[in-house]
């Protein structure tokens, strides 16, 4: 998309849930039935909410905690959850690994890790076409579960409007799953069986990454003995949700006022963000997003300009609120060292404390000779590492990053300890979106933070 300034938008007082409507909007499925949508609305509108206003203010705050250098944010989980996905051994892997992630990372980092989730609502995807041809057939794009399957059918093509209601349940069955997991105490992190460390093993940093694991059962063993605290207790911190905020009928039905709190809450998640293709200052989503308390993500791509970026952050953010934003960089590794800059240096001059968070993904994708999305283990680590040292050279923190990860040993990314390659992608290559870190490639990227923020803070 091409930035417009948003004249209009500056200083407009009257916001409703659905002011987005008088918009032009981007990245919505156009539906046969009008009335079967309007109807769905309805009915997702008066069901119980997802979160609680508290628990969003509360990540709010740890958020601004973050933005002050004081806290890390991991936020993970796949690009696009599919309804097929919400099953026990899967939820279970993909919280065992943002877990183990944060373990990794407080260690490295001697910072409290605030976790989120890509997950509980993740079903919506932007596209860059509205329609798909193959063998001269021409059908609407697959727009994530939320909206159609991606079989290549009419009939699984034509957006259905019961899916509004199918994933708002699927994100309740999630999330009550995951929460349940988290009050359990979950698994016993420091058993040495209970991380799959066998990867360790191909790399040349072997002892390294041993040492570290066995450093942080040593920690965890130290704490239970010496203060009682037991490693359930430790594993049961708060774990958040998120997702892009992009079908706006689904996030603004479930957009509420609460008592004793001012202002309209999404609850459908904790914290929506804002994809690049629908970052228009002017749009429907920066109307919505303006108006609700969560704290709210924005994605910054090459495309973005620091005159768009301020203007987006007068928008969505014109009380300055502590935790308010995140900017989720994504420029890819081959632009960052000329892109960021300049748009941290308007944040700055602009006087504004935003969350600094690095998606070394999105940036990275590239398409093999046989046809698969993939993106290079090596390329999404360079993004990462020049994040630090860009946000260290000028003196702010980077304080999060954003990955697409699943808990599972599919083989969507090239590279890694145990050096997957362009051939393996067909062994188990399941995503039907993005590529993703699988268990071992997202272990490998927190120790990999780890050891590099030890080095530049001196310790090694
Ligand atoms: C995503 O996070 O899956 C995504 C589509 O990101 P972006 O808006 O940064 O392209
Ligand atoms: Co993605």
């Amino acid at each position: 998309m091409v930035y417009h300034p948003s004249f209009e938008t500056m200083g407009m007082p009257d916001w409703t849930p659905d002011s987005w409507r008088k918009r032009p909007t981007q990245q919505q499925p156009v539906y046969p039935d009008p009335a079967a949508v309007e109807a769905a609305v309805r009915e997702l509108a008066a069901l119980p909410p997802l979160v609680t206003s508290w628990e969003v203010e509360s990540l709010r705050q740890q958020l601004a905690e973050a933005a002050a250098g004081r806290r890390f944010l991991l936020q993970g989980g796949a690009c696009a959850e599919s309804f097929t996905d919400c099953r026990a051994d899967r939820l279970t892997k993909k919280l065992k690994v943002l877990l183990q992630m944060s373990l990794v990372l407080t260690y490295g980092l001697r910072r409290r890790i605030i976790r989120v989730g890509r997950f509980a609502g993740q079903y919506a995807k932007p596209r860059s076409s509205d329609t798909e041809t193959r063998d001269g057939v021409t059908l609407p794009t697959y727009r994530g579960d939320l909206v159609n399957g991606p079989e290549f059918t009419a009939d699984r093509r034509t957006p259905d409007p019961q899916r509004l209601l199918r994933g708002y349940e699927r994100a309740a069955l999630t999330l009550n799953f995951i929460r349940s997991l988290v009050e359990g105490g979950f698994a016993d992190l420091r058993h040495p069986e209970y991380w799959d460390l066998g990867f360790v093993r191909h790399s040349t940093r072997a002892a390294e990454y041993q040492r570290m694991v066995d450093s942080i059962g040593d920690s965890l063993r130290f704490m239970e003995t010496l203060a009682g605290i037991t490693a359930g207790e430790i594993s049961r911190v708060d774990f958040f949700t998120s997702h892009e905020g992009l079908h706006l009928l689904y996030e603004s039905a479930q957009t509420r006022q609460v008592p004793h709190r001012e202002g309209w809450y999404n609850l459908s998640t904790h914290f929506p963000w804002i994809g690049m293709r629908t970052a228009d200052p002017a749009g429907a989503h920066a109307e919505y997003f303006r108006g609700i308390e969560n704290p709210v993500g924005i994605k910054v791509g090459p495309a973005m300009t620091p005159e768009w970026l301020i203007d987006l952050l007068d928008t969505l953010d014109p009380d300055r609120i502590p935790g308010r934003i995140t900017l989720i960089h994504r420029l890819g590794h081959d632009r960052i060292a000329d892109l960021l800059p300049p748009l941290i240096e308007a944040v700055q001059r602009e006087g504004r404390t935003v969350l600094w968070s690095c998606d070394p993904m999105h940036g990275n994708t590239e398409r093999t000779s046989n046809g698969y999305k993939t993106r290079r283990f090596d390329n999404i680590l360079s993004e990462l590492e020049q994040a630090f040292d860009i946000h260290h050279d000028i003196g702010t923190y980077l304080g999060g990053v954003h990955l697409e990860l699943t808990g599972e040993n599919v083989t969507e990314c090239i590279g890694g300890a145990r050096g997957l390659e362009e051939a393996d992608l067909s062994r188990a290559y399941r995503s039907q979106v993005d590529p993703r870190l699988n268990y071992e490639q997202a272990l490998e990227t927190a120790m990999l933070i780890a050891r590099r923020i030890q080095r530049m803070n001196g310790r090694s």
